[in-house]
């Protein structure tokens, strides 16, 4: 048997709006490096073969000469620009991650991901072709009218806050992409399995994530990401 491949593709061509930060938050320092490289270390120690790190346009000299080089993440084979929305970057990730068997997309926003998770990540899409880390929701969920009125609380031992690395097989997800792209609606979609789930025929299954794989999103979580770090 020929020996997979697996490529990682690493969203950081977000603006951070909702940090409010004039640096995008992926570059923000965290302990002394920015956000990005906790993610980018991480994929480098694992099983995967590549990293595509996916960037804004005019952030993709910064990422090879202050990110990749700095660091040395020998890791990282390209860096390719993103577009105005993850799915736009996700698409161009894709497009650049020829030949592979199997890909691990993830927020670089998430700078807690692990080893451990990767692992369950690789057994997952290995046996099912889609797969996605999740955790089980902590907080009751309502769901509701345009008026706020409750319209029911639905049960939540089923529920599950989804995050990522989510992982695919290559083929799939590629052609799950090109039909959103084709003759999808690309309103409100804000993940990958999200895609599979509606141009594949493939199920997607959760694996457990964690509680701390946060996503930086807004000032607090970055004062969060700063205690995490320390335990
Ligand atoms: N992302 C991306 N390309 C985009 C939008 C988002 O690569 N056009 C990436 C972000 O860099 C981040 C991840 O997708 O790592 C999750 O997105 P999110 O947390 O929403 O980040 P931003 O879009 O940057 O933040 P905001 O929505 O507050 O503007
Ligand atoms: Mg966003």
């Amino acid at each position: 048997m020929t020996k997979k491949k697996h490529v990682a593709l690493v969203l950081a061509a977000g603006k951070g709006t909702r940090m409010n930060s004039e640096t995008p938050k992926q570059f923000l320092e965290l302990a002394g490096r920015p956000l990005i490289c906790y993610a980018l270390q991480t994929f480098q120690e694992s099983f995967v073969d590549e990293i595509i790190l996916v960037t804004g346009p005019e952030q993709v000299s910064y990422c090879r000469t202050e990110i990749v080089e700095k660091y040395g993440f020998y890791g990282v084979k390209q860096i390719v620009s993103g577009g105005a929305e993850r799915y736009d970057s996700v698409y161009r990730g894709l497009c650049a991650a020829q030949d592979c068997d199997y890909v691990y997309i993830h927020d670089g926003a998430r700078p807690f991901l692990d080893a451990g998770m990767l692992d369950r990540a690789r057994c997952c899409v290995e046996e099912c072709g889609a797969c996605a880390a999740g955790m089980p929701v902590k907080d009751t969920m309502k769901v509701t009218d345009e008026n706020n009125y409750v319209r029911y609380t639905p049960d939540r031992s089923h529920m599950w806050q989804i995050q990522t690395p989510q992982a695919f097989s290559f083929p799939v997800i590629r052609q799950a992409y090109e039909r959103l792209f084709e003759e999808g609606d690309l309103r409100g979609v804000t993940d990958d399995a999200m895609v599979a789930e509606r141009y594949s025929s493939v199920k997607v299954r959760l694996f457990e994530g964690s509680y701390r794989n946060i996503k930086v999103t807004t000032p607090e979580d970055l004062l969060l990401a700063k205690i995490l770090l320390k335990k």
